[in-house]
């Protein structure tokens, strides 16, 4: 049976116990399991065999085919509406090798359904895989509904429950979101014991059944985290690196979109990857989605350096202390020189200026891609400008840029940010820009990590997911939570929203 390894983790948690948030309203908080944890049956099924959906546009989107044996498969779509299936051609998959389909010629604005039917080979029974829908871009004036998960930290054991996990996205995947965003630290690399393209690559084979329970209905978008280490300073000139094994196995194991004709992006290709499918942008409905990274941009570390994990990581590598390597590098690090760099910014100016959208929605892993807390950062350094005695650099700092990035978001009417890292619920606001922290989709502690570096906002423990509603006149933001069974607090269901606002086109 497949299981994941959880006992490693207990030693480090209990050292770090006093260091952790505390949920005031929760159950005790787990030490640690000490038992290995069973995958969930649906889980084992996608590892078998999964669909993720990638990219999709106006016309087309992309099926990544994964199976664990060599088998043969065939996609069949058709309009929801419709009774007539599209067959396409039978492909021949390779065990362990994923394979990317795109389906082309789809009308815009519109429901499909599709599925998968799987043989060993031409002579062999096929079997036929169950029915999924998806949706093409929508028009203006429509509704519709996105979701999005905080870090996920499938490899913490004492911060990670595999059946939490799989009852979150399971519920993302009911509510049919026409798209689902993971915001970084779903693939940490740190806790490898040793790493080589292997290594990091099983991170990404991890993920990919667990996300596979909503990525078969929900196109998938993956923000970059700190964890993954998949960024410029860990570049070495050679093809030997965390930084490409990472991003190399991201791409090659979800479908994320490439510049073209509906996203705009990063043009730029890196030595020994191609392109990063980092940063990108597209407009669906009434709303505008850009997604930026730091860390690919950024010449120094944004956060961690590589092997270090952070406080809520529950340990750390042998001979590294709190105030050890790690910590030290950490502390020396020039926060002016993490940036979205030149390039980046550029385009993400005129993104923002450029579109009429109703609703503007920016995601990262985090302010900066590093520190603690949402709006208490966002004045700081290229964000907001500031060194963190108040005084205003930004003009010697980045000669030639207009605004601070929070200055964008305030001139070109930025709806909400959206960031995870902090493993905690808030909803603050800034200048009539919504920050919005997600909480982790899987901790069994129901926890409240970092819950004193909020001065301000609503803030709700772990765990579960965001769901957001978007109308022409309003978006609609509710906290969905997740417990495992039998224990959920008393007068509170996973059905009903724990939190719930409004926001407005501005
Ligand atoms: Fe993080």
């Amino acid at each position: 049976m497949s299981t994941l390894s959880t006992c490693r983790w207990a030693v480090g948690l209990l050292l770090l116990a006093p260091l952790l948030g505390t949920a005031q309203d929760e159950k005790p908080r787990r030490q640690g399991a000490r038992t290995a944890l069973a995958l969930p049956a649906d889980v084992v099924e996608l590892e078998r065999f999964s669909v993720i959906l990638g990219r999709p546009t106006a016309h087309s989107i992309a099926l990544s085919l994964l199976s664990q044996s060599d088998t043969e498969a065939q996609v069949q779509h058709r309009p929801a509406h419709a009774q007539d299936w599209v067959s396409g051609p039978w492909l021949r998959l390779t065990g362990a090798v994923p394979q990317e389909v795109e389906l082309a010629d789809l009308a815009p604005n519109q429901a499909y359904r599709y599925r998968v039917l799987l043989r060993p080979n031409a002579q062999g029974p096929s079997r036929m895989g169950a029915e999924h829908s998806f949706h093409t871009q929508r028009a203006p004036g429509s509704r519709f509904v996105f979701e999005l998960q905080g870090d996920s930290h499938p490899e913490r054991g004492h911060q990670f429950h595999p059946e939490l996990y799989a009852q979150t996205l399971r519920a993302a995947a009911a509510d049919r979101p026409d798209f689902y965003l993971t915001l970084g630290d779903d693939f940490s690399v740190d806790t490898l014991p040793e790493r080589t393209a292997a290594t990091v690559a099983q991170r990404y084979q991890l993920q990919r059944p667990f996300l596979a329970l909503v990525g078969q209905t929900a196109p998938l978008f993956l923000v970059n985290g700190n964890h993954e280490q998949a960024s410029r300073a860990n570049l070495d000139g050679s093809p030997h690196n965390v930084a490409v094994w990472a991003q190399t196995a991201r791409n090659r194991l979800f479908p994320l979109p490439a510049p073209n004709a509906f996203y705009s992006g990063n043009t730029t290709p890196v030595e020994h990857i191609g392109l990063l499918r980092d940063y990108h942008a597209w407009t669906w409905g009434d709303a505008l989605f850009v997604i930026i990274d730091p860390y690919w941009h950024s010449p120094q570390t944004v956060d961690n350096p590589l092997g270090h994990r952070d406080k809520a990581g529950g340990g750390r590598p042998a001979g590294d202390s709190a105030e050890g390597p790690g910590a030290a590098l950490k502390g020396k690090r020039d926060l002016w020189a993490i940036t979205l760099g030149e390039a980046q910014y550029r385009w993400l100016a005129e993104t923002l200026a450029s579109s009429s959208a109703r609703f503007k929605f920016v995601f990262a892993h985090h302010v900066l891609g590093t520190g603690r807390g949402g709006v208490e950062m966002a004045g700081l350094y290229e964000w907001g400008g500031k060194d963190p005695r108040g005084r205003d650099e930004f003009a010697q700092r980045r000669p030639g840029w207009p605004l601070p990035i929070h200055g964008l978001f305030v001139k070109h009417g930025v709806t909400a940010f959206f960031q995870g890292h902090d493993h905690v619920f808030v909803r603050q606001e800034l200048d009539g820009v919504t920050y919005q922290t997600a909480p982790e989709p899987a901790d069994p502690n129901y926890a409240a990590y970092f819950f004193d570096r909020y001065r301000s906002g609503d803030r709700l423990p772990n765990s579960g997911r965001i769901r957001v509603t978007v109308e022409p006149d309003l978006a609609r933001v509710e906290y969905l939570r997740s417990w495992l069974p039998g224990e959920h607090p008393a007068g509170q269901s996973a059905q009903s929203p724990a939190f719930v606002y409004e926001l407005r086109p501005r």
